[in-house]
């Protein structure tokens, strides 16, 4: 039977990100369906996206797929940039064209980016009006990701960008990398941890995601941080405390360029003071605004999802 409120399609729902905002739209009454590299149950492949496009009664549609950027395991090779660069780009670009090509549009096109948008830099604020997306490969791969998802002007369907921070959860990016580290009393600020951290909790992530996707009016592009601006060395106080340990062995940065390659390097040695103006503005309530209550809910031993 179809849902009350129709079909949502996440590109990348079986991620970090998309399988927690997938649970919250099942939970608010709609039907999710992935797309992925893999066939499974509520799952299409990008091939048969191509092929059969959107499903019916297709009321949003959401990009979250791409590589990891910071997947240790990988090395900072052409052939790895170029994944990172196709999985975001060309899985935007495809569920753009299944819109295109549909004869019922959704309401809504929602579509993440990143904070590297903007460049680095200790004095200036950004807001979303501000300019970016030329200073470096990851600047640049935010600006052809977020155009990769441009709609002809004339389809009704309302098109949002969140530029997101990174994302706090415990089963997922860097909370889950760091964890047992911290745990263990060997956490420490990154370099001189005066670089800025934009950050979101999961929760806020998925709620604007959420809040673009049931709001006529939410349009255009979304800071997606949290509202209290905080120095990787704010993060590492507040983490370490509400876990109870000492945090005091830091990261080198010469050690994360070597490791990571001084160009991807930089989501973690370098910060940008970007304040969530639009975001704000379009209602967007924040469940964790601060630090102090975000790290509290994450330190947790025994962590069971609230969503
Ligand atoms: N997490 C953060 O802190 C953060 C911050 C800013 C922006 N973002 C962006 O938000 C998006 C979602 O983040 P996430 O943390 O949820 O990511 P994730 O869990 O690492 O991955 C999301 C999904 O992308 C798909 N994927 C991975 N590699 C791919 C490839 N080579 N080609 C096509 N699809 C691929 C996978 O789906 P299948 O295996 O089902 O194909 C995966 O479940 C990413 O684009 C990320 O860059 C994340």
């Amino acid at each position: 039977m179809a849902s009350r409120f129709g079909t949502v399609l996440v590109g990348g729902g079986s991620g970090f990100i998309g399988s927690a905002l997938s649970k919250v739209l099942r939970t608010a009454g709609y039907d999710v369906i992935t797309v992925s590299r893999k066939p499974g149950v509520w799952q299409i492949t990008w091939e048969d996206l191509a092929s059969d496009g959107l499903p019916d009664n297709c009321v949003a549609v959401v990009s979250l797929a791409g590589q990891n950027i910071l997947d240790p395991r990988r090395r900072w090779t052409p052939g790895f940039k170029q994944n990172v660069w196709a999985s975001r780009v060309n899985t935007t670009k495809s569920l753009a064209d299944a819109i295109q090509n549909t004869k019922t549009p959704p309401e809504v096109f929602a579509t993440i980016s990143g904070v590297g948008y903007y460049k680095p830099c200790q004095e200036t604020e950004y807001t979303e009006n501000s300019s970016g997306g030329d200073h470096d490969f990851l600047a640049e791969l935010c600006r052809k990701w977020e155009s990769a998802g441009n709609l002809p002007p004339e389809l009704p369907v309302r098109r949002v960008i969140v530029r997101s921070g990174v994302v706090l959860g415990r089963h997922g990016g860097m909370i889950q990398q760091m964890f047992w580290p911290f745990y263990l009393g060997f956490g420490g600020p990154i370099s001189s941890g005066t670089q800025y951290l934009p950050w979101i909790h999961l929760d806020d992530i998925v709620g604007i995601f959420f809040h673009a996707i049931s709001n006529g009016h939410v349009s255009g592009i979304l800071n997606g941080v949290a509202p209290q601006v905080i120095t990787n060395s704010d993060f590492t106080k507040a983490f370490s405390r509400a876990m109870w340990r000492p945090a005091i062995i830091p990261v080198p940065k010469f050690a994360l360029n070597l490791a990571f390659d001084k160009e991807r390097a930089v989501i973690m040695t370098e910060g940008q003071k970007v304040v969530p103006k639009r975001t704000l503005e379009v209602g967007y309530k924040y469940k964790y605004p601060d630090i102090q209550s975000a790290c509290k809910n994450l330190a947790r031993l025994i962590y069971v999802d609230q969503m």
